[in-house]
Order: C-alpha cells, then sequence, then structure tokens
C-alpha cells in the first residue's frame, strides 16, 4: 500500500493557498479540506440567527446547533460545505461573511468545535488542508507544511477579479480593506495566531504561475514520502 501523508497549506488571505491544495489533491488522488469555509459557515449561522457571538454561553449554545460536513461535488469538481444539510459552499464567500468571519474566528469555543473535526477528518491521512493554523496547531506533525505568501497588490487583485464576477458592486477598496482586516485579526488573536510552523516550508507566489507552483510542491511531496 502507497504512503499517505498529511499536507498543510497555511498563509495569509487571498494568496492562492486552495488552489494549490486542490491542485495537490487531485494530483496525488487526495481529499481536500477547506477549513475556512468551516469558520466562514459558522459565521453565516451566525449571522442569521442573530447570535452574539461575545456572548460565550450564547455562541456555545449555537454551536450545538451546527452540523457540518463536506461533499463532493462532480459537477464541480470538489468537496463543497454544509451547513446543517443546506449547500453553502458559494453564499460562505460573500463580503457580508468576509467581513465577520475573522471575528468569529477567534473565538475559543468556536476554534475547539472546528478543529476537533479538522483533526478527525485527517485521521486517515491522505488529506490536503489549507487555513490558518493548520501545520501548527491542527496537524503539528503532518508530513509535509507549506506557508504560502505574496504581495498584497497581487493579492487584493486576484480576490477582487474571483469576488467582482459574482458581485459587480464591490471595489477593489472595499477588497483590500477586508483582506488587510482579516490579516490583522488572522494573525494577532490570542488562540492559534496564523504564523508560518518552524519546520513549513515558505512559498512566495507573487511572480510564479501555477503550474510552477503545483510542480514546486509536488517536489516538496516526493521527499515527504
Ligand atoms: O481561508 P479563508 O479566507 O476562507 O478563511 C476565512 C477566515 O477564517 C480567515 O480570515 C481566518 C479564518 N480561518 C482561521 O482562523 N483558521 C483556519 N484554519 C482557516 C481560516
Amino acid at each position: 500500500m502507497t504512503k499517505k501523508i498529511i499536507i498543510t497549506i497555511d498563509g495569509w488571505s487571498s494568496c492562492g493557498k486552495s488552489t494549490l491544495a486542490k491542485q495537490l489533491a487531485k494530483s496525488l488522488g487526495y481529499v481536500y479540506i477547506d477549513s475556512g469555509a468551516m469558520y466562514r459557515a459558522i459565521t453565516l449561522y451566525f449571522l442569521r440567527n442573530h447570535t452574539d457571538w461575545s456572548d460565550s454561553k450564547e455562541a456555545i449554545d449555537a454551536l450545538s446547533k451546527i452540523h457540518l460536513h463536506f461533499e463532493y461535488n462532480p459537477k464541480s469538481l470538489q468537496s463543497e460545505i454544509f451547513l446543517n444539510d443546506e449547500n453553502v459552499e458559494y453564499v460562505i464567500r460573500d463580503l457580508v461573511v468576509a467581513e465577520k468571519v475573522s471575528d468569529v474566528a477567534a473565538i475559543a469555543e468556536v476554534r475547539t468545535f472546528a478543529v476537533a473535526q479538522q483533526q478527525k477528518m485527517g485521521q486517515r491521512k491522505g488529506i490536503v488542508m489549507d487555513g490558518r493554523d493548520i501545520g501548527t496547531t491542527v496537524f503539528p506533525d503532518a508530513e509535509l507544511k507549506i506557508f504560502m505568501t505574496a504581495d498584497i497588490g497581487v493579492r487584493v487583485e486576484r480576490r477582487f477579479r474571483e469576488m467582482a464576477e459574482k458581485n459587480p458592486n464591490v471595489t477593489m477598496e472595499d477588497v483590500k480593506a477586508n483582506l488587510e482586516m482579516r490579516d490583522h485579526i488572522d494573525s494577532h488573536r490570542e488562540v492559534s495566531p496564523l504564523r508560518q510552523a518552524e519546520d513549513a516550508i515558505l512559498l512566495d507566489n507573487t511572480f510564479i504561475g501555477m503550474q510552477e507552483q503545483l510542480d514546486f510542491a509536488l517536489k516538496l511531496v516526493a521527499k515527504a514520502l
């Protein structure tokens, strides 16, 4: 039987983590898990139910009513997230959710809830998971850890192009403000802040394309195996 490993991809917002994670999962026949989608789905639930997440009792009570799962969609060729059996893969990408998700993801109870499920998903290995704390907290013993970064201007442009397709009212300024705010909160929170694990390999894709970054990562996988 071929050896299977855990690959973690962490990094700043919109630097192409999910693109690389999906490419790797496809090449290796691994499962891809977007951990950010879990924090986004929890945020969506809180917003819809007017949960006051600053009140930890209220947050814990709301979390007890949330069930998250991923299902592979053969049409989109990716696994999509379900919140209490509703496919929310697309609504969670909205700026309304993006504006609040970093605050929600900073809550200790929310992290405990999400991390426990993420660790379960990795039990059988053969998984690529992207996020902010996957190499530091979720899978500290992962065989391969990649930390991604890219120039802020490049990241804003990439995310703007993606969002503008769905929402013509979104501006470059909105996107930039949101990325900067999320990066700040994600890297300054008390619980599991975004940081590069000591044994993670840095990948800056400001000047490299998708194929080049995949080739780079596949070489790392070969070494890890
Ligand atoms: O990867 P993303 O942009 O969809 O993630 C949304 C937010 O969720 C991000 O701003 C920070 C939070 N997040 C986190 O705190 N830990 C993770 N492992 C993944 C995401």
